[in-house]
């Protein structure tokens, strides 16, 4: 028992270090010799998840699930695996049976607290984290959506009260964000000149640290990419081996026979945004998708090898990539925004609705949006032409939105990030 106490704890210490192959395997060495041992069994089906081997760990947690109803550790972690792919009601479901099992757990609640936020129900979202934190005050991730949850309700000095009570991800760059919303300067550069000294770099700070320099006509100090306009990378993939008008059809077809789960976007007007990784889907269409988009990321780093900006110059040693699917109806449209967790984004057209000699739903990008104090400034801006087919690739701190067409078709692209681990 001691053996498999103490090679338990091994287990967890892989966990920690983020060496997930290495967690694998020894979790694989584990279960042969424990075979009934659950929290070794629950570790096992971290790691695949981790290795993006969903449909393994669903495996392990369903029959968890089956062998041992009454503990809730499956419960919540299948309810995870689900939230990932973007199964809301799924998820949902299995949070609540393990709550149901032990109410006490900060984790299904703070998971709720997503899966709401995900079907764009705010408030029951906050219940739900408040939950979070009420049973683990040091909980640093509930902290954080809390924090976001407040500030997407324009909440921003509660928002700040919980990014102070955690370093967890982009924290202390959302509240950076709220500090300007709220025009506190001071505030803003104390933080802006930390985060600027730190190894770590993100796009929203970069944003931000942008919007500023146009705003007050000071110099940009946050080493990410001065002006992300002078790197969006456009071209057409229909001269690429694996792309064409018949990948084209595949994969609308893909996306109406297996509908992802459509989430509640609310800068997206007539429009839908499936929630979720697409990539996280074994078929091949997706497969295909993730090389071609695989190569067109090492192409933009190549084009643009010989700058100096910490984009290109401290691109991140691993990254994950995240996909989605976004359709837009006659006169919808997006509104201006970033993609905060992203390093550089892209999308790909899958179908444009045009209309010849129009901007009409074209790509604007440019250096303002999402309601930052402007000061009555003009800010830079320019009108990608994109048409069907096309990829365009540009780092993820500049805004970008669509013009909206009146064509009575939908607008399909295929939006994707690059995204540090
Ligand atoms: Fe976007």
């Amino acid at each position: 028992m001691t053996n498999s106490k103490s090679r338990y704890q091994d287990l967890v210490s892989y966990y920690q270090s983020g060496k997930y192959e290495l967690l694998r395997k020894k979790a694989l060495e584990f279960i042969n010799n424990f075979p009934d041992h659950y929290n070794g069994l629950i570790i096992l089906g971290i790691s695949y998840r981790q290795l993006k081997e969903n449909h393994k760990a669903i495996e392990i947690y369903r029959d968890l699930i089956n062998r041992f109803p009454n503990n809730s550790a499956a419960y919540t972690n299948l309810a995870n695996i689900f939230l990932d792919m973007g199964e809301l009601d799924e998820s949902i479901e299995y949070y609540r049976k393990s709550i149901k099992i032990k109410d006490n757990d900060c984790n299904p609640f703070d998971g709720l607290g997503l899966a709401y936020t995900g079907k764009g129900n705010l408030e029951k979202a906050c219940e739900y984290y408040k939950k979070a934190v009420e049973i683990n005050p040091s909980f640093e991730r509930a902290h954080l959506n809390l924090g976001d949850n407040y500030r997407k309700r324009g909440m921003y000095k509660d928002a700040i009260k919980h990014y102070e009570l955690t370093n967890y991800k982009l924290s202390k760059s959302q509240k950076l964000e709220c500090h300007y919303h709220l025009n506190e300067i001071d505030g803003f550069y104390e933080e802006l000149n930390k985060l600027a000294k730190q190894d770590k770099l993100n796009s929203l700070a970069a944003c931000l640290s942008t919007h500023a320099s146009q705003r007050f006509g000071v110099d940009n100090i946050y080493p990410f990419c001065k002006n992300p306009i002078d790197f969006v990378y456009h071209e057409s993939l229909l001269n690429e081996d694996d792309f064409d008008e018949d990948f084209i059809t595949n994969f609308l077809e893909y996306i109406s026979i297996n509908k992802p789960d459509f989430m509640s976007q609310n800068l997206l007007n007539k429009g839908l945004q499936s929630a979720g990784n697409l990539f996280l889907r074994d078929d091949i269409v997706i497969r295909k998708l993730k090389k071609i988009v695989n190569k067109k990321v090492d192409d933009y780093k190549e084009k643009y090898s010989a700058s100096i900006e910490g984009v290109i110059k401290r691109w991140p040693m691993s990254y994950d990539l995240y996909g989605w699917v976004i359709e837009i109806e006659k006169e919808g449209n997006l509104d201006p925004h970033i993609h905060k967790e992203g390093w550089i984004s892209g999308s790909i057209y899958m179908n444009l609705p045009e209309n010849e000699g129009t901007d009409e739903g074209k790509l604007k990008v440019g250096l303002h949006g999402a309601n930052y104090p402007d000061d009555g400034k003009i800010y830079q801006n320019k009108i990608i032409p994109i048409r069907t087919g096309d990829v365009v690739i540009f780092p993820s701190s500049l805004f970008h939105e669509t013009i909206p067409f009146k064509i009575n078709e939908k607008r399909v692209s295929f939006a994707f990030d690059l995204m540090p681990k």
